[in-house]
């Protein structure tokens, strides 16, 4: 499947043209991994956004050490990446392929600049961004 035939599915793009979507697929490469792979590493300097085509990940916070923490876990439409390229900082938690897989990949400046030209791909990000902060919310009160 190329990159445009799987962005018609994943909620991010819910209602976009083709046109938005060949401008985005465009900017995208792909991006295999095995299992157990460490796609992310928390820490790091962010270079990339990514969407899942294929394969589950896991958020990892804390890694080998004693509070390792799963976060979430991300299957094919979900993205993930995209806070430190939001906020400038590292990479907030490891991400941990549990299947080999293959992930979509935009380079940090693609992907900032698609944003300020597609406000409805803004408010997309931000309606996802809301969602998990919800559901951290939950977790820390439970
Ligand atoms: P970033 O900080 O760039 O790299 C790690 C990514 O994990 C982060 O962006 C988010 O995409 C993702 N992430 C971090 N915390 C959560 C969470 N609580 N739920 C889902 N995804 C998360």
């Amino acid at each position: 499947m190329g990159a445009e035939e799987m962005l018609v599915n994943v909620p991010l793009f819910a209602g976009f043209g083709s046109a938005e979507l060949k401008r985005f697929a465009r900017n995208l490469y792909p991006r295999k991994h095995q299992a157990q792979e460490l796609i992310l590493k928390e820490g790091e300097e962010a270079v990339g956004f990514y969407i899942v085509s294929s394969g589950q990940v896991e958020v990892v916070k804390n890694m080998g050490g004693p509070k390792e923490t799963v976060l979430a876990t991300l299957g094919p439409g979900d993205f993930f990446g995209e806070m430190a390229l939001l906020d400038g900082y590292p990479r907030s938690a490891c991400i941990r392929a549990l299947e080999d897989g293959e992930c979509l990949v935009m380079s940090r400046w693609d992907f900032l600049a698609q944003l300020k030209s597609s406000p409805d791909l803004a408010a997309q990000v931000l309606r996802t961004l809301a969602s998990r902060l919800r559901q951290t919310d939950v977790a820390l009160t439970e």
